[in-house]
C-alpha cells in the first residue's frame, strides 16, 4: 500500500485511473470501516482510502482532541484489505488557510436529528468531502448506513453539484450483541459496554411495534409519537440521556405522514442517547 500525506502525491499516484474506489474515514478502523473497503473493491479499482480526523465537524465541546488516532494499526488493516493508496494529509495539507468557503446541506436535511444536536457538525461533514472528492477523484464512494443522514447528505450533495461520484451505502456492522460498531465505542467503560447495547434494542422494539400497527390494523402518526416517546423512556429511565429517537421517512429524513405508514419498507427509525458521557448513535430500516 502506498501511504501518502500530500495532495500532489495522491494525484500523481492516481493519474490515469479511471475506476477508482474511494472510502474516507476518520481512522480508527474496525470491521465496519473494512467492510467498507471491501464493498469499494467490488465497485472499482484501485481503492483508496482516507484518514483525516476533521476539525471542521468538531464542536467547540465535542471529542476532536481525544478522538482516537491509531494509525500504525489502521496502516495494518488497510494492508490486509489490499488498499491501494492510503491518503492520510494533516490539517496543514487540508487547511492551509482557514478554510472559510464552505458547503452548506440545506436546513430543512442538514439542521434535524443529528444537525439540531451537533450544529454545523454537516457543514464540516459535506465541506471536507467535497474537498477529498476533489483530491481523489473517485468513480465510486462508499458511505455506511451508519451515519444514515451523513450518507442522505452526501448523496444528494453529489447529485445537486453534479458530482461524477457515485455513492455507495453499505450496511452497518455490528457487534455480537448488536451494538453497531463505532471508533467511539472504546469510550465505554465495561459496565456501560453491556448497558449500550439497549440502543440498538431499543431501536428493534419500536421497529416490532411499528410493524405488529402496520400488520393489524392502520398504524396513525399519533401512535408513531407514541412508540417514539416510550421508547425514549425505556433508555432515560435505564439513565441515559436522549438527544433523539424519531422514526421518519427513509426517502427524506422527514416525519412519516398516514400514506407513508401505510406502505412497507418506507421508514428508518433513528437515534443518538448519551450512554454515561458518550454519545452513540444507529438507526434501523423498518
Ligand atoms: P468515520 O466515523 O470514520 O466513518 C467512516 C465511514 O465508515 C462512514 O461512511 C461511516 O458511516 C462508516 N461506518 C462507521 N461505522 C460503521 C459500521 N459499524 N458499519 C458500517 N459502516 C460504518 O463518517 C466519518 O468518519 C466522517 O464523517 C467522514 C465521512 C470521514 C468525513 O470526515
Amino acid at each position: 500500500m502506498k501511504i501518502v500525506h500530500s495532495i500532489s502525491e495522491l494525484r500523481a499516484q492516481l493519474r490515469g485511473q479511471l475506476r477508482t474506489a474511494f472510502v474516507p474515514t476518520m481512522g480508527n478502523l474496525h470491521e465496519g470501516h473494512l467492510s467498507l473497503m471491501r464493498l469499494a473493491a467490488n465497485h472499482g479499482d484501485p481503492v483508496v482510502a482516507s484518514i483525516f480526523v476533521n476539525r471542521l465537524q468538531f464542536g467547540p465541546n465535542e471529542d476532536f482532541d481525544k478522538y482516537p488516532r491509531t494509525l500504525d494499526d489502521d496502516i495494518t488493516k488497510l494492508e490486509k484489505e489490499g488498499v491501494y493508496v492510503l491518503f492520510a494529509p494533516d490539517e496543514r495539507e487540508m487547511y492551509p488557510v482557514p478554510q472559510d468557503y464552505r458547503i452548506s446541506p440545506p436546513q430543512d436535511l442538514g439542521d434535524i436529528l443529528e444537525g439540531e444536536f451537533r450544529p454545523g457538525f454537516f457543514i464540516g461533514v459535506t465541506t471536507v468531502v467535497m474537498k477529498l472528492f476533489q483530491c481523489v477523484q473517485p468513480q465510486v464512494s462508499v458511505f455506511g448506513k451508519k451515519d444514515y443522514q451523513q450518507l442522505m447528505i452526501i448523496r444528494r450533495m453529489c447529485s445537486q453539484f453534479s458530482i461524477p461520484t457515485e455513492i455507495i451505502p453499505a450496511e452497518t456492522i455490528r457487534e455480537s450483541d448488536g451494538l453497531a460498531m463505532s471508533s467511539r465505542n472504546r469510550y465505554l467503560s465495561t459496565d456501560e459496554r453491556l448497558e449500550a447495547v439497549w440502543l440498538s434494542k431499543t431501536l428493534h422494539q419500536v421497529a416490532d411495534r411499528i410493524r405488529q400497527g402496520q400488520a393489524s390494523t392502520r398504524i396513525t402518526v399519533d401512535d408513531v409519537v407514541e412508540i417514539e416517546s416510550a421508547a425514549k423512556q425505556i433508555l432515560n429511565h435505564r439513565g441515559w440521556r436522549t438527544d433523539y429517537i424519531s422514526v421518519r421517512r427513509r426517502s427524506d429524513l422527514k416525519a412519516p405522514q398516514a400514506q407513508d405508514l401505510a406502505e412497507p419498507n418506507q421508514l428508518v427509525v433513528l437515534a443518538a442517547s448519551r450512554c454515561g458521557a458518550t454519545r452513540l448513535i444507529d438507526n434501523l430500516e423498518i
